[in-house]
């Protein structure tokens, strides 16, 4: 089995859609779920799911953004992950730290990548007119939000939608397209999947 750690920095919707779909003959297990906040209420739901947590707090580290992945690989790599999936983790990755996993760490983000890359995703494709939206689940590279694109989930922007209405539908989309993704990726498939 391929062992699986997950990154988050807030609610975890995501990483708990992910550790549900690790059961049965699923190719993969979740290991550990870190975050860089140690009051990130997923830290809470993976707990209660059974998976082992951990905490490196980003705002003890002043902005050294090396020393702080360096104090976030302890636990990391003493979970030994075969694959890393960062599930709303909000702090950007160095260079090193991505190569160091490079072709095994996979984001989900909430655009439908090339467009949008970065923050604000939803408000910007409302600002843009857009008929859709969607998500997207990519190898991370040390390019933020870029990376070959292992799958994307669509969904309708509707009238009235605001940003906020618009990222709960996206949500939800991503809840059926990252498992899948991670799911296809962990059994040695890293074709493009489309929802
Ligand atoms: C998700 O929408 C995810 O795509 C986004 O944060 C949210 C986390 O929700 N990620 C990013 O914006 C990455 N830059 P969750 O904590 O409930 O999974």
């Amino acid at each position: 089995v391929r062992r699986v750690a997950i990154l988050i920095s807030g609610g975890g919707s995501n990483m708990v859609e992910l550790v549900r779909s690790m059961t049965g003959d699923h190719p993969a297990r979740p290991v550990l779920v870190a975050s860089n906040d140690p009051a990130a209420a997923g830290l809470a739901r993976a707990a209660e799911l059974g998976v082992p947590t951990a905490a490196v707090d980003h705002r003890a580290f002043k902005g050294d953004r090396a020393a702080f992945e360096a104090a976030l690989l302890d636990p990391l790599l003493a979970a030994r992950p075969d694959i890393i999936c960062l599930a709303g983790f909000m702090r950007i990755l160095t260079p090193d730290f991505v190569r160091r996993f490079e072709g095994r760490m996979l984001n989900i983000h909430p655009s439908l990548l090339p467009k949008y890359p970065g923050l604000h995703t939803h408000a910007r494709a409302l600002e843009a007119g857009d008929r859709e939206a969607g998500a997207t689940v990519h190898l991370v590279t040390s390019v933020l939000d870029d990376g070959p694109i292992l799958g994307q989930a669509r969904v309708p922007v509707q009238p009235g939608d605001t940003a906020a209405t618009l990222a709960a539908r996206v949500l939800k989309a991503e809840h059926r397209l990252y498992p899948a993704a991670l799911r296809r990726f962990a059994g040695g498939d890293a074709s493009r999947l489309d929802l």
